[in-house]
């Protein structure tokens, strides 16, 4: 019944091409309308929140995107999972058109799509037990495991480290990193074929965050689940994916294989990112110790982002050029396949930067002067 999800043109075509991607966005955009006005009130504008995204996530992968608060990360991961309708661009899921699906479309695949969400505080439901929470999805889409929800719901509970024993439980009864296992057991329990994590980590102690990283991984690799992890540092991305993406007010800036953004990173926002990722390992070579770069100033507004590239206000190394032309996100001379980057005055290829590109924010520099460092 699955299968015919796939179309016999895709599964043709499956026997001498690369494999079809999973998932596969392409301009994407959503706008959020702005209203104002009286007595009438009227749209005088609108939230770029995502603008022309590209990305591509591959079966079994996991796929990291980054960037800083308001950049329309959330925005994408609810337009993949279709909680949004999409202002333009389309998603495409298995080969099928989901952009504009409808509710009763969707529903064949709806159990393929998972997300977890950033607060493992409000997106359990308190009055239901944890057998109840984790087997509602089963249960709303007409899942009858072998041996019956509840075995499968203790089987579950097992896998993602939880006592299989406290099923009757409550969301109180338990700590954040183990009510954010609760919602990767409620994912897992479609068997999905990707999941949408949207900074699944970031509301947990830091010394929980690992924990639960290792669980999404092993869940990842041992059930060939793709993900889209979506964090807004690159330290946690580091370590959980193959790709990753960065983004900067509803663009990606630059993507690519693990390694070559970490080690090769060419667009300035991604040098000031990785330059605030505490634990760097550094390999031969390499200067000993990367210098920080702090970025001056603040994200701009959605509404009226800046012309030409949106990082220019911020960006150290911006010129005339920058305002009046975007640069698209393209690979650049030296870079691997697969690396793009949309800067019209990249850096150069190495993590270290340079003494000339660091930019203090004023109010940082004060203080620093002030604590006589
Ligand atoms: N429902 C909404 N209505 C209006 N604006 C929204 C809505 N959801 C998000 N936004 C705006 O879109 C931008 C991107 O938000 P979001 O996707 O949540 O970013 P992130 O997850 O990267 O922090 C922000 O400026 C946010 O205020
Ligand atoms: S295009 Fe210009 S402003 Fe944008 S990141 Fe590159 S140098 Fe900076
Ligand atoms: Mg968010």
């Amino acid at each position: 019944m699955k299968e015919d999800l796939v179309l016999p043109a895709a599964r043709e075509a499956a026997a001498d091409t690369p494999p079809e991607p999973l998932l596969e966005v392409s301009g994407l955009v959503k706008h959020f309308p702005v209203k104002g006005g009286f007595p009438i009130k009227r749209t005088v504008g609108a939230v770029q929140a995502v603008d022309g995204l590209d990305l591509t996530v591959h079966a079994g992968e996991s796929f990291g995107l980054v960037g800083e608060s308001g950049c329309g990360k959330s925005t994408t991961g609810r337009l993949i999972t279709r909680l949004l309708e999409p202002t333009g661009g389309t998603i495409t899921y298995r080969g099928r058109d989901i952009s504009h699906a409808t509710r009763k479309q969707l529903a064949p695949i709806r159990s393929e799509i998972q997300m977890i969400f950033q607060d493992p505080y409000s997106s359990l439901n308190p009055r239901q037990t944890v057998g109840k929470i984790i087997s509602g999805p089963m249960e709303i889409n007409g899942i009858d495991p072998e041996g019956g929800r509840e075995k499968r719901v203790r089987e579950l509970l097992e896998i993602v480290g939880l006592n299989p024993e406290h099923y009757n439980r409550f969301p109180h009864e338990f700590s954040g990193g183990q009510r954010q296992r609760i919602g990767v057991a409620r994912a897992l329990a479609l068997e999905p074929k990707l999941i949408v994590a949207d900074e699944p980590v970031s509301a947990l102690d830091v010394s929980i965050q690992a924990q639960v990283v290792n669980l999404l991984q092993k869940v990842q690799k041992e059930l060939g689940i793709a993900f889209l992890f979506i964090a807004h540092d690159l330290a946690v991305v580091r370590h959980f994916s193959q790709r990753v993406a960065v983004m900067y007010l509803g663009k990606i800036i630059e993507v690519g294989d693990r390694d070559s953004i970490y080690t090769r990173p060419r667009h300035p926002y991604t040098h000031a990112l990785l330059s605030a990722v505490p634990e760097v390992t550094l390999t031969e070579g390499e200067a000993p110790r990367r210098e920080r770069i702090r970025l001056a100033g603040d994200v701009p507004s959605p509404i009226s982002p800046p012309s030409g590239c949106r990082f220019r206000t911020r960006c150290w190394k911006a010129q005339d050029r920058c305002a009046t032309e975007e640069p698209p996100l393209v690979r650049l001379a030296g870079n691997r396949d697969g690396h793009l980057t949309a800067c019209h005055f990249p850096e150069e290829p190495t993590t270290g930067a340079r003494a000339e590109d660091i930019v203090l924010d004023p109010a940082l520099t004060a203080l620093e002067e002030e604590q006589g460092g």
